[in-house]
């Protein structure tokens, strides 16, 4: 068939739209990407448009998607939960706005807001008098899952309106909103997942809907999902103008005590809204979430009104959606690296495809328990996505595209760069090269420590660290403390001047703070959040490194899993010999020297159990030892005082059986006031 008949092009096309959505949403096994599937939709909806006697009934096009599922009770939705017709280019946007004219009044003239098109999924929530009563998702659009006890876990969902203020709530308020996590709740759950052992999640919209629609609430509660509002669907006793314009609606519902999107804003010609798009093209990657595109609303909500309903879109608003980041390419090998903790990844090498501007031929495929669940074969066709300025990754595998010639991916068995055998640890999703010298981790732990991240010396680059590892200038990070003037003008490209201006820069960075020494050493786990708080809890090295698993678990963020990894950091015989050519290379090992505020706690020691009604246990721990006294983690004859908080753990009742005085948070300031805790 070289010239088919739009008939029978629009068959064909329902016919491959109808089974693409059959693999993605019922097998779970998508056959194409998210991208070409909108691109043969839209080629269905233009068909279809021209020619609108070859719309069907079971066209695709004639349904909104559901996800209603058998575990909720059902909520039939007060009006239709719409969806968006997509603009893909200014030449759309304008023909938008010339179809609304001609059916307006002659003489109208539009203006609009503008809001970010939040990847995440339609929530629908009901206050009566103010009170949250029901939530729940879009489902068909005309029913939805009730997921009300899940949605009472969202923080950024007040559960009584207005959250401040005195006007009386309205009788009754049906809003909409998009739920998702913010990037930040993604990466902090996915690191949870992967210290537990448990799967990770590639995509941060369909993790939210899976948190979403748990059965047990308490798993819901334990997951950050956001939600930013946009609408009002359904209510009564609201002012009169808030029906009158989107814009004053997005006002109200702020007033109201709901979360709406950063980058909202009001524009008063499309002309203006043109403008400004390239600009969030760009922003995009800055966001705290994920945008597919921007919404564009008509902001006369009588106009839009008036405008009405084309299938289940309304003719007042579009989504403008961003270019696709997301494209399918051939698997043409895996090659495996080796970080600096000694993880071991594997890197798609891909086919060069083009993805959203930019040339992409290799790609993460993060670890082989995600290989081996998306079934990824070398190869495979796969599809690749990326997000922001992170490394492209694998999403799925196509395998109607298989000829039978792919092959598996499996973890090496040996370390491919010092040949030492491959371990996984126990509870781990990774597997790791073990040895603490192999060339590979090494070389990579010194490129990590004199990046900005680690020690931050300025004019020692990746290069220039093979460089010297490949002459034997170095051998670990310490040996960098030691360079002199004469190995340094070996190196290519190292004149005097290069030469000592590298030298100050290593001088300079003895000097950096304990956290940040801490940091640099590349403890798996430790990054500057946690380094932070090992320097203030210890406040040097020596006493880190000689703290058990026990007392590192006493520090806030700092788990079972991560304790056991610091700890075993610091026996690593590698590790002491590195410390110790650090402290002899005059590097900083001691925190700042902590102002003595008093010495009313002098001789005396504290323990600190459950949460202190004003005072975090870092904050009381700082106050205790900057008035002299000292903090240990469990009770003994030998303590003065436990400080006792709301839900104290086992150490109250260890000092009533020691007979150790048992104090609050008051008596504790009392006695920093006076000396004396009565
Ligand atoms: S308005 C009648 N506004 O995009 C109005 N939708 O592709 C219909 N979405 O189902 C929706 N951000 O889940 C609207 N600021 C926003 C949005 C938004 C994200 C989602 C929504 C909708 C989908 C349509």
């Amino acid at each position: 068939m070289i010239h088919p008949s739009p008939a029978e092009r629009a068959a064909e096309l329902r016919d491959r739209l109808h089974r693409y959505s059959h693999a993605y949403y019922v097998l779970n096994a998508p056959l194409v990407t998210d991208a070409e599937f909108d691109a043969l939709y839209r080629e269905l909806v233009a068909l279809e448009n021209e020619h609108p006697e070859l719309i069907t009934p079971d066209s695709p096009t004639q349904r909104a998607g559901s996800d209603l599922s058998d575990d909720f009770p059902k909520v039939r939705h007060p009006a239709p939960i719409l969806s968006l017709s997509n603009a893909y280019n200014a030449d759309d946007l304008r023909a938008w706005e010339e179809r609304n004219l001609k059916l307006l009044p002659t003489g109208t003239t539009l203006d609009y807001t503008f809001e970010p098109k939040l990847d995440g999924l339609t929530i629908v929530i009901t206050y009566e008098n103010g009170v949250l009563t029901q939530a729940a998702t879009r489902g068909n659009g005309e029913q939805g899952d009730d997921v009300t006890p899940n949605v009472r876990t969202i923080r950024t969902i007040p559960l009584r309106i207005p959250v401040s203020g005195d006007d009386p709530p309205p009788a009754r308020l049906v809003v909409r909103g998009e739920v998702l996590y913010l990037k930040k709740d993604f990466e902090s759950v996915n690191r949870r997942q992967a210290e537990q052992g448990l799967p990770m999640f590639l995509n941060a919209r369909n993790a939210a809907s899976g948190t979403l629609k748990q059965k047990d609430s308490r798993i819901t509660a334990s997951r950050p999902l956001t939600c930013f509002v946009y609408g009002i669907v359904d209510g009564s006793g609201i002012p009169a103008r808030v029906w009158d314009k989107q814009w004053e609606m997005l006002g109200y519902l702020r007033d109201l005590g709901f979360l709406i999107a950063p980058g909202s804003a009001y524009y008063p010609t499309l002309a203006a809204v043109l403008a400004d798009i390239p600009t969030w093209e760009a922003r995009r990657d800055a966001l705290d979430f994920e945008i597919d595109g921007i919404v564009i609303k008509v902001n006369d909500l009588r106009l839009a009104r008036e405008l009405g309903v084309v299938g289940k879109d309304p003719r007042g608003a579009t989504a403008y959606k961003f270019p696709a980041r997301e494209a399918s390419t051939k698997l043409l090998a895996v090659e495996v690296s080796v970080g600096r903790t000694g993880r071991v990844v594997p890197n798609a090498v891909l086919e060069p495809v083009f993805i959203g501007g930019i040339t992409v031929s290799n790609a993460t495929l993060h670890n082989y328990e995600i290989v081996s669940m998306l079934d990824i074969r070398i190869g495979d066709t796969v599809v690749v996505k990326r997000a922001g300025d992170v490394i492209p990754n694998v999403i799925a595998s196509l395998p109607a595209f298989r000829t039978g010639d792919e092959q598996p991916i499996l973890p090496p068995e040996r370390c491919p760069f010092c040949d030492t055998p491959i371990i996984k640890p126990e509870g781990a999703v990774d597997y790791f090269c073990p040895n603490t010298r192999c060339p590979e981790r090494v070389y990579r732990q010194i490129e990590f420590f004199v990046s900005r991240a680690g020690m931050d010396i300025e004019g020692l680059g990746s290069q220039t660290v093979k460089a010297l590892l490949d002459r034997g200038l170095i051998r670990d990070e310490a040996d960098i403390f030691f360079l002199r003037a004469e190995s340094l003008l070996e190196l290519e490209k190292f004149a005097e001047k290069r030469v000592a201006n590298l030298l100050a820069a290593i001088e300079a960075a003895k000097q950096r703070p304990l956290g940040q020494v801490i940091t640099a050493l590349g403890i798996d786990g430790v990054g500057s959040t946690v380094a932070e708080a090992l320097a203030n809890h210890f406040n040097s090295i020596d006493a880190l490194a000689a703290a058990t698993v026990e007392e590192l678990q006493q520090i806030e963020g700092i788990g079972d899993i991560l304790a056991r990894g610091i700890a075993a950091w610091f026996a690593d015989d590698y590790h002491r010999e590195i410390l110790e050519k650090l402290r002899a290379a005059g590097v900083r090992f001691q925190g700042e020297a902590k102002t003595q505020a008093g010495d009313q706690l002098t001789g005396l020691t504290f323990v600190l159990t459950g949460t202190l009604p004003t005072l975090s246990r870092d904050e009381a721990a700082a106050l205790i030892e900057a008035h002299g006294g000292k903090v240990t983690s469990s009770v003994s004859k030998k303590t003065s005082y436990v400080v006792m908080g709301d839900s104290p753990g086992s150490k109250a009742d260890k000092a009533r059986q020691l007979n150790v005085p048992i104090i609050g948070e008051d008596d504790l300031l009392r006695l920093i006031r006076h000396g004396t805790s009565t």
